[in-house]
């Protein structure tokens, strides 16, 4: 529950970071324990019952096994949370859609890389209003020095374009940045869950030896871009890529060999790309197809798709068979308004209380887990 002063005190103490920020950072995490206000979640709550999740199991799922054959059966999920405010919101509306889908008894590992203010942000606006939760639920925050990204970039000859930036690209280098975790799960923050995450988990199954991603591609991917695979929501390997430093060593002559390298900046060429990190990925499944394995779209339905025809609710379409694995509200213009009928689930994750995330089983009381949260830098 509380932060791992020694490592901190070490870590501070090397990049010098002064004094008062380390105190700023315990009160932080040590006040947790102070009773919530839920008013800007909710009001007039007392005739609101607890709600159903989204979806019931017996509906169709695609195929997948719930049995995870690894040992280490940790729900690992990967998020860069960096920048301003929109991602912090974003981001709450996705841990909420992860804890309330989450079943059993796996425990959970959320690696935030991020900021000071997002990390501060999470920690009272989600996780001082849980304290516990049902299972182990381990955060992880990673404050990262964006001058890092900058320089690993300019290593790479990687020229920064990303609409979003240099948090963009951090996400190419997570695997550096968390360089403990082994298998996760990497989600944007435009993204929620509308199932149970150890589903997707379990797609590690279907991993061969070479495998190091899975992810979600449209028809004829190959010829049509970028643009057409998507970088959002993926499997990803981390002891594998760090094992053969798949940036340095395959994503990046493969991007050369797909974009092209520019001689008078230095860099690999902006112009047949689209500028953002997923431009890596797609070229290094491009050039290693034995690398990359797919995921069914229900994972990835995509508001620029129209969620590829999966219906909004309406009476007849809440009784469809349709698996609403994560919905991606992409394409939005970064406004929560943009969500032609899928408004309710935004309400729904709005509207759920935080503190029926720790409400513990009428006939297993002590069922509640104190959450850990440690940050570190990077
Ligand atoms: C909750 O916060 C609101 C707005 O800051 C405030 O008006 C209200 O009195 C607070 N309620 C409690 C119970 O602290
Ligand atoms: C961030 O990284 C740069 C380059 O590695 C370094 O010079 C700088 O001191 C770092 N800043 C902090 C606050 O750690
Ligand atoms: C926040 O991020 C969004 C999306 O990247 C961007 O459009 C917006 O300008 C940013 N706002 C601030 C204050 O940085
Ligand atoms: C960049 O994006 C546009 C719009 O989606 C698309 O038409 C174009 O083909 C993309 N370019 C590349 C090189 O993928």
């Amino acid at each position: 529950m509380l932060l791992t002063k020694h490592k901190s005190l070490i870590i501070l103490t090397i990049i010098s970071i002064p004094t008062i920020l380390f105190f700023f950072l315990q009160i932080q995490t040590t006040t947790r324990t102070s009773p919530q206000n839920e008013s800007t979640t909710i009001s007039h709550n007392s005739c609101i019952t607890t709600p159903t999740p989204l979806l019931s199991s017996s509906q169709t799922l695609p195929a997948t096994t719930l049995i995870n054959k690894d040992n280490d059966k940790t729900l690992s999920i990967t998020i860069v949370s960096g920048g301003n405010r929109t991602t912090s919101d974003e981001t709450t509306l996705l841990i909420k859609s992860i804890l309330l889908n989450h079943v059993g008894n796996t425990q959970i590992e959320l690696n935030i890389a991020t900021d000071l203010y997002n990390m501060n942000f999470l920690i009272e606006n989600v996780f001082n209003r849980i304290k516990v939760y049902r299972t182990q639920l381990n955060v992880n925050f990673k404050i990262v020095n964006l001058t890092r990204i900058d320089e690993e970039c300019n290593e790479l000859k990687i020229p920064i374009v990303h609409h979003s930036g240099k948090w963009g690209m951090v996400k190419l280098f997570l695997d550096k940045v968390f360089d403990t975790v082994k298998r996760t799960i990497f989600v944007d923050t435009d993204m929620v869950f509308g199932t149970n995450p150890d589903l997707l988990f379990s797609e590690f199954d279907k991993f061969k030896e070479e495998t190091l991603f899975s992810w979600t591609r449209e028809p004829n991917w190959e010829s049509k871009g970028p643009n057409h695979v998507c970088s959002c929501i993926f499997l990803w390997d981390m002891k594998k890529t760090r094992k053969v430093n798949y940036l340095k060593e395959f994503a990046i002559p493969a991007s050369i060999e797909i974009f092209g390298f520019d001689e008078k900046t230095q860099q690999i060429s902006k112009e047949k790309r689209n500028g953002s990190d997923q431009d890596f990925l797609f070229a290094l499944n491009k050039m290693k197809p034995n690398f990359f394995n797919e995921l069914d779209p229900s994972w990835n339905l995509a508001n620029c798709q129209n969620f590829f025809g999966v219906p909004s609710r309406s009476r007849s379409a809440d009784r469809t068979t349709h698996f609403m694995g994560a919905i991606h509200f992409n394409c939005a213009g970064n406004t929560y308004d943009d969500w032609k009928g899928w408004e309710w689930v935004k309400e729904y994750l709005i509207w759920y209380r935080w503190d029926w995330f720790s409400r513990p089983y009428e006939n297993n009381k002590d069922l509640g887990k104190s959450i850990i949260i440690k940050h570190s830098f990077y």
